[in-house]
């Protein structure tokens, strides 16, 4: 699949859940950020900032999806929690990377981390319950 290198948000990536979009748009602008800076100059000032950003925002949206998919009794939800999990431990060893300063690339490896995440669990898994979600509501 072609990734570009910013994303422009739009009713393609809405999954129809209000709360759940808004969440999502934020974590692309968060991408988006660092592209910009990577683009302009030095990111790594912005990196330091952004892994604190990232931490907090996976907490908080984990968590609220994690609220939602128990309420619905969503069956994928272990798998779920599982692939939340696994996005956080990377995010972790990302950062230590950057703060061990052991990576050059370390910004190209956290924007392609960050953008996969949002085509592949985005788009893909959280679309899952999404859609499953919908079909339990207007039925
Ligand atoms: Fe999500
Ligand atoms: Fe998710």
């Amino acid at each position: 699949m072609h990734i570009p290198d910013l994303i422009d948000w739009g009713p393609r990536f809405e999954l129809g859940i209000d709360s759940i979009d808004q969440q999502h748009r934020a974590l692309v602008n968060m991408i988006n950020a660092l592209q910009t800076a990577m683009a302009f100059g030095d990111s790594r000032p912005l990196l330091d900032q952004l892994f604190t950003d990232l931490a907090a925002y996976a907490n908080s949206h984990f968590a609220f999806e994690h609220e939602l998919l128990e309420s619905v009794q969503f069956p994928g939800l272990r798998e779920h929690l599982t692939k939340h999990e696994r996005y956080k431990n990377r995010l972790q060893s990302l950062k230590e990377e950057f703060l061990g300063k052991k990576s050059f690339l370390i910004s190209t490896k956290v924007k392609e981390f960050l953008r996969e995440w949002f085509y592949q669990h985005v788009l893909v898994e959280d679309a899952q319950f999404a859609s499953y979600l919908t079909n339990k509501i207007n039925s």
